[in-house]
């Protein structure tokens, strides 16, 4: 059962895309921005699904495809550490060492105050300043643990 707040505002996104069923991925990535959780419940892809017309399993399948969506609850902040060669040989593996130890949870992990959330990404375009993350739209390379620790302070003192 939707809640009915989320309800209209699910209704809302979906008659801004006039119900196309082309402009899915447009549709999931305003819905899962609806709460401070960054996902999308199995409950909105059921509605999302009966609104558009389309099989359930298709929305289903699109969320667990793409690595920028989720059906379980995430952190505010979805660091999301790219694994692709290029990172991978300039020590992306030490990107990811210092996250764990700063936010002191493992990857794939959301911090216990629902801050941050730890995962892999492939390639986000910046290999040219590899080790490369994302957070949101932003995107930061050349990353070393001073660069990391300052990142995880400005996000917690919310001055992004
Ligand atoms: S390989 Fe990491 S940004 Fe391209």
């Amino acid at each position: 059962m939707v809640n009915q707040e989320i309800k209209e505002k699910i209704m809302g996104i979906i008659e801004k895309y006039q119900r196309e069923k082309e402009k899915l991925v447009m549709i999931l990535l305003e819905v899962q921005k609806l709460t401070d959780r960054n996902y999308i419940d199995m409950e909105w892809a059921k509605l999302i699904a009966e609104e558009l017309k389309i099989p359930y399993t298709k929305v289903y399948d699109v969320i667990t495809f793409y690595s920028m969506f989720s059906i379980k609850p995430r952190g505010k902040y979805v660091i999301e550490i790219c694994k692709s060669a290029p990172c991978h040989v300039n020590k992306s593996k030490d990107v990811v060492k210092e996250f764990e130890e700063i936010l002191n949870i493992k990857m794939g992990e959301t911090t216990p105050d629902n801050l941050f959330t730890l995962q892999y990404t492939s390639c986000i375009g910046a290999c040219d300043v590899a080790p490369a993350i994302k957070i949101g739209e932003k995107v930061y390379g050349n990353l070393n643990k001073e660069k990391i620790q300052q990142i995880v302070m400005d996000y917690r003192n919310n001055s992004i």
